[in-house]
């Protein structure tokens, strides 16, 4: 059963397209995470859901049931809001009462639910305080425990763990995941712009930019088979190095040249470029992760001077910004390396790794591998329609 589908949406303010031909289906049941910049359209998109804001068109479903023309009290959605929305003049007790009580649902067990989500989100001990004495991640985690006191078919949340310091965030996000396990039946729709936060939580994680829907992917596949350089970029950290090179097809191989390299990928992506895929111009896109000091192992490519200009300290690596010619690239560096400013280092970068992409497009040329089975690219239709 379909979850949750987005039927040619658009939401247009003002006249201009904030929500662009939105078609999504989220099973039921499913974690689903929409990231994307600040801006692209995510609470939108989950305003039209929860009923909060209507599309200018197309459907939205719920279970199957067209409810975009049913007001948000009956689609059975439970939702966090980016701005909290808690009242004000009401105790985090009573914040959290409120819902059950609107819905008059039985004071027996109320007390008990309570407890057990305040435990859950360690607000037990803020039960009395109204939301002017609390701290913005303390208010944050009420929100999400006014969501959580239901156990609706939908999930709407909506950067709930935004102003949470670090460590919490880690244990919330775990917890999240935990308490959509228990709840088998209940289908949710996370928006985050972290992307550590979709890639960790979502069954599938849909890339939203400036309105329009990228690629829905789950996380392992978002990574390695980026349909655009925006995703390439947007997914992973540090992000994907993206280099002018050039594409040389002959007869017999595949090879690209980039900063200042031939490297031959005949046995790597041959059997991946989509159709229609000629020499010429492209974009070569290297995660940091994949460029390294060279040692000369099988899959290197050759050799590539490099400088070092800046290096990052993470704890478990090192990342550095490289001089490469007049181009800059993110390598990876072992943490016993310890490089000094203007050190000259010569990297590598795994051919298996490389992703190509169409210089003027900036989509992917690489299908991706199911199996043994090659699928082609889903090319994302930038189409505009006139403004509405
Ligand atoms: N009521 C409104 N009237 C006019 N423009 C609006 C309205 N609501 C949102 N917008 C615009 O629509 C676009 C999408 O906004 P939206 O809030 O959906 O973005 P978002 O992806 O949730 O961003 P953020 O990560 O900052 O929360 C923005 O450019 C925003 O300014
Ligand atoms: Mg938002």
């Amino acid at each position: 059963m379909t979850g949750i589908r987005f039927e040619n949406v658009w939401k247009f303010f003002e006249g201009s397209a904030v929500v662009t031909d939105l078609n999504l289906d989220v099973h039921a049941g499913e974690f689903i995470v929409l990231v994307g910049p600040s801006g692209c359209g995510k609470t939108t998109s989950l305003r039209m859901l929860a009923g909060l804001e209507r599309p200018s068109h197309g459907r939205i479903f719920i279970e199957d049931r067209d409810v975009t023309d049913v007001p948000t009290g009956q689609r059975d959605i439970s939702m966090v809001f980016q701005s909290y929305a808690l009242y004000p003049n009401m105790n985090v007790y009573k914040n959290l009462a409120f819902g059950p009580r609107v819905r008059k649902e039985p004071k027996s067990t109320l007390q008990t639910r309570i407890n057990d989500v305040a435990d859950l989100l360690q607000i037990r001990h803020l039960l009395n305080r109204t939301p002017s004495a609390l701290s913005g991640g303390q208010r944050q985690r009420v929100a999400l425990g006014r969501a959580l006191i239901r156990e609706p078919r939908v999930f709407l949340m909506d950067e709930p763990l935004s102003n949470l310091d670090a460590a919490l965030r880690v244990q919330m996000r775990a917890e999240l995941i935990r308490l959509h396990h228990r709840l088998k039946e209940t289908t949710t729709v996370y928006v985050t712009h972290d992307q550590v936060e979709a890639l960790t939580m979502g069954d599938r994680v849909a890339v939203m930019k400036d309105g329009v829907l990228l690629q829905v992917d789950t996380a392992n596949d978002l990574f390695e088979y980026p349909d655009s350089v925006f995703v390439g970029e947007f997914i992973g950290s540090p992000k994907m190095n993206v280099f002018e090179g050039t594409l040389m097809i002959t007869g017999d191989g595949v090879v690209v040249d980039v900063l200042g390299v031939r490297a031959d990928l005949t046995d790597y992506v041959a059997g991946r470029l989509i159709d229609g895929v000629s020499s010429g111009p492209v974009l070569v896109g290297v995660r940091p992760h994949d460029l390294f000091p060279a040692s000369g192992g099988a899959d290197e490519s050759d050799r590539i001077p490099a400088r070092v200009d800046i290096s990052e300290h993470t704890g478990t690596e090192v990342f550095a910004t490289m001089d490469v010619g007049e181009t800059k690239a993110v390598a990876r560096l072992p943490r016993a390396l310890k490089p000094e400013l203007g050190e000259r280092i010569d990297l590598a970068f795994s051919r298996h790794a490389v992703h190509l992409f169409d210089a003027s497009t900036k989509l992917s040329l690489l299908g991706r591998i199911r199996g043994r089975e090659r699928v082609s690219v889903a090319q994302t239709t930038q189409v505009r329609p006139e403004v509405k």
